[in-house]
């Protein structure tokens, strides 16, 4: 048997198998552009009816339809795949995204990578610095949601503490306010929100599925929560600007 480090090299150059899992969202359709892009075999889960949100990607991926947190679904999905991305949406009250986040843990096969998606707000290690326009959403927006049942933002909590608890190969990708428009590249990030290079809290949604999607053949960023910004955004630019004048 090959050593550990050589078999993941390998991995990276070979065709890997991805399942995408919330493919038909917003960020769900773009992962699946960008891994059908990379030449990856691709696997989707979505709810029946948002399988026609796919359009013409519906032809080039296997989709598997369900709820995400449905255990069964998630089982036969990503079964044979080398690494999940996974929508974590704490929608309604019923744990949804700790349900999702659970079945992926539990059915994935040991060694995959897997990224999970989320917002600032989750804190790994409680060393994040949050901006008062972020502390008063969840303060104010957070208990109406959860009072409309609408969403839970404690489930999404919930959801990536298993995670990060977990005996797998994980990467949760913290992403800024999120923007429409063509991909600025790679975006940039930190392990902590509060490093003012993110303080400008914009990142294209196209490129915070490329740092997804790219997160699964990088293996420095296993075991991390990076906090991402738009590669171009200001903020990013003057970090960029001021650590090149310092060399
Ligand atoms: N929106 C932001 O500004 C923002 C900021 C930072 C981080 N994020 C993170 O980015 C990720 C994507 O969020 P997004 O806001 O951009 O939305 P999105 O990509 O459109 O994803 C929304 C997801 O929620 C699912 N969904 C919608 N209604 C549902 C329901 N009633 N029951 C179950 N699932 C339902 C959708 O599935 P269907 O296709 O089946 O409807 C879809 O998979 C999330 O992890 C979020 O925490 C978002």
């Amino acid at each position: 048997m090959k050593p550990v480090r050589d078999r993941h090299a390998a991995e990276r150059n070979a065709k890997l198998k991805v399942c995408v899992i919330g493919a038909s969202g917003k960020l769900g359709r773009y992962m699946v552009q960008h891994a059908l892009d990379r030449g990856y075999e691709v696997v989707g889960v979505c709810r029946a009816a948002s399988v026609d949100k796919l359009g013409d990607l519906r032809d080039r991926i296997t989709v598997a339809t369900g709820a995400t947190d449905d255990r069964d679904v998630i089982a036969r999905a990503v079964d044979g795949c080398d690494g999940v991305l996974t929508v974590l949406v704490p929608r309604g009250v019923n744990h949804y995204a700790a349900g999702t986040a659970q079945a992926v843990l539990d059915h994935t096969r040991g060694g995959a990578r897997l990224v999970f998606s989320c917002g600032w707000h989750i804190s790994r290690d409680g060393l994040d610095v949050y901006p008062w326009k972020l502390r008063a959403i969840v303060k104010i927006a957070g208990p109406l949601a959860r009072l409309a049942r609408f969403a839970d933002l404690d489930d999404q909590v919930d959801a990536c503490q298993r995670v990060f608890t977990s005996n797998t190969r994980w990467t949760v990708v913290r992403g800024s306010d999120l923007t429409e428009g063509p991909s600025q590249g790679l975006p940039v990030w930190s392990r902590h929100v509060g490093d003012p290079k993110l303080s400008s809290n914009q990142t294209r949604r196209v490129d915070f599925a490329l740092f997804m999607v790219a997160a699964l053949t990088d293996d420095t960023l296993i075991h991390e929560a990076p906090a991402i910004v738009g590669r171009r955004a200001p903020s990013a630019l003057a970090h960029a600007e001021a650590t090149q004048e310092l060399r």
